[in-house]
């Protein structure tokens, strides 16, 4: 356990990055914070040390790992060609939020690629995660550091409660700003495509390389998928339903539940705060950027043992909001009430 939330000059250079770095550099699990949310850190390169990040998460082998990188030239290392509109998304949007999927060379584990053709690489915002993959001089595969199902982590803390005990060490560097991971986009075809809604938005890709597709399954209708979903994601503790409706309609819903005996806990925007529950998370204010930040934080305060059911207002999925709406309908899996 390291921490440099306080060190401000040189971090690289420090003993707490530089032992981090060695301990990935020998195959070790290391989680460490990025603008988005911490990750699950090893060699990229090595089949034994990305093998262990499956198994210290619980999960499927089939899911490809995001390799990060640190510097936008390592790119070329890893991929066979770099299009045009990949090089601008990079260009305008590295070091950040959004993941270019591209061909690889076959120069990284395939485990990493879980056997695909192509690879996902990311360039963090966060000057812990760029010093500490610059430290370990190696390609980084880094997932959301939490187990398999559960809310990603956005602190030091949350990645303690999943993983202590599973890997060699956690590189405090304080809350995540973002708190949604990154968008993922698959540039290898003719088409660029969006897989997974995150930081970046559609139409701020749209302004740097024209038309974007979406994926499908992102935009089929939500409610009709069904509760028992072969992989669970994001899942709190309690089961989670979202609410798309007014106040009252808000209102209504919790009644039903507390009326059915329930103990119920709620997510709520700063106008319902004198709302009462057995449990309550109240969010710092209205603004999408902060449900975002908060969201998964807000996900992991309900214990089992206090609240049967947790229920939230839907938020407009447009913007960064579609981000929010993916992962909030996932950890819901698929339960939403409409008015
Ligand atoms: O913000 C983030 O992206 C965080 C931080 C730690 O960087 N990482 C993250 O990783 O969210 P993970 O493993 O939880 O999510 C990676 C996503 C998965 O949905 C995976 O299926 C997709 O990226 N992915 C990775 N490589 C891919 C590939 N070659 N083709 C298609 N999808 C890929
Ligand atoms: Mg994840």
């Amino acid at each position: 356990y390291w921490s440099v939330d306080n060190i401000v000059d040189n971090l690289i250079e420090s003993k707490e990055i530089q032992e981090a770095a060695a301990f990935l550099r020998e195959g070790k699990l290391v989680a460490f914070p990025t603008e988005t949310v911490y990750g699950l850190g090893a060699s990229a390169r090595s089949d034994e040390a990305v093998t262990s990040i499956f198994t210290a998460k619980g999960r499927p082998a089939d899911n490809p790992l995001i390799v990060h990188i640190s510097q936008q030239k390592d790119v070329y290392n890893f991929t066979k060609s770099v299009p045009e509109k990949a090089e601008k998304l990079m260009e305008k949007f590295w070091p950040g939020a959004l993941t270019i999927i591209l061909a690889h060379n076959g120069r990284l584990s395939t485990k990493v690629t879980a056997g695909l053709s192509t690879v996902g690489l990311r360039m963090p915002d966060h000057p812990v995660a760029l010093a500490l993959i610059e430290a370990s001089g190696e390609p980084i595969a880094a997932p959301s550091a939490n187990r398999s199902g559960r809310p990603s982590p956005t602190t030091a803390a949350h990645t303690a409660e999943d993983l202590q005990g599973r890997i060699a060490g956690i590189v405090d560097g304080g809350a995540t700003g973002l708190g949604v991971e990154s968008t993922v986009i698959d540039c290898s075809g003719e088409l660029p495509i969006i897989l997974r809604p995150g930081g970046v938005t559609q139409s701020q890709l749209e302004a740097v390389i024209g038309r974007v597709e979406v994926d499908q399954s992102l935009t089929e209708e939500a409610a009709p998928r069904s509760p028992g979903m072969k992989y669970k994601h994001y899942a709190p503790e309690a089961p989670l339903t979202l609410v798309d409706g007014d106040e009252d309609f808000f209102r209504s819903c919790v009644r039903k539940h507390k009326e059915n005996g329930e103990k119920v806990g709620l997510i709520l925007f700063p106008a319902l705060a004198s709302m009462e529950a057995d449990a309550v998370y109240i969010l710092s204010d209205n603004r999408i950027e902060t449900t975002a930040r908060e969201l998964y934080s807000a996900l992991r305060t309900f214990k089992k043992s206090e609240v049967d059911h947790i229920l939230m207002q839907a938020v407009p999925a447009d913007e960064l909001g579609f981000a929010v709406m993916n992962r909030l309908v996932k950890a819901a899996g698929g339960r939403i009430l409409t008015q």
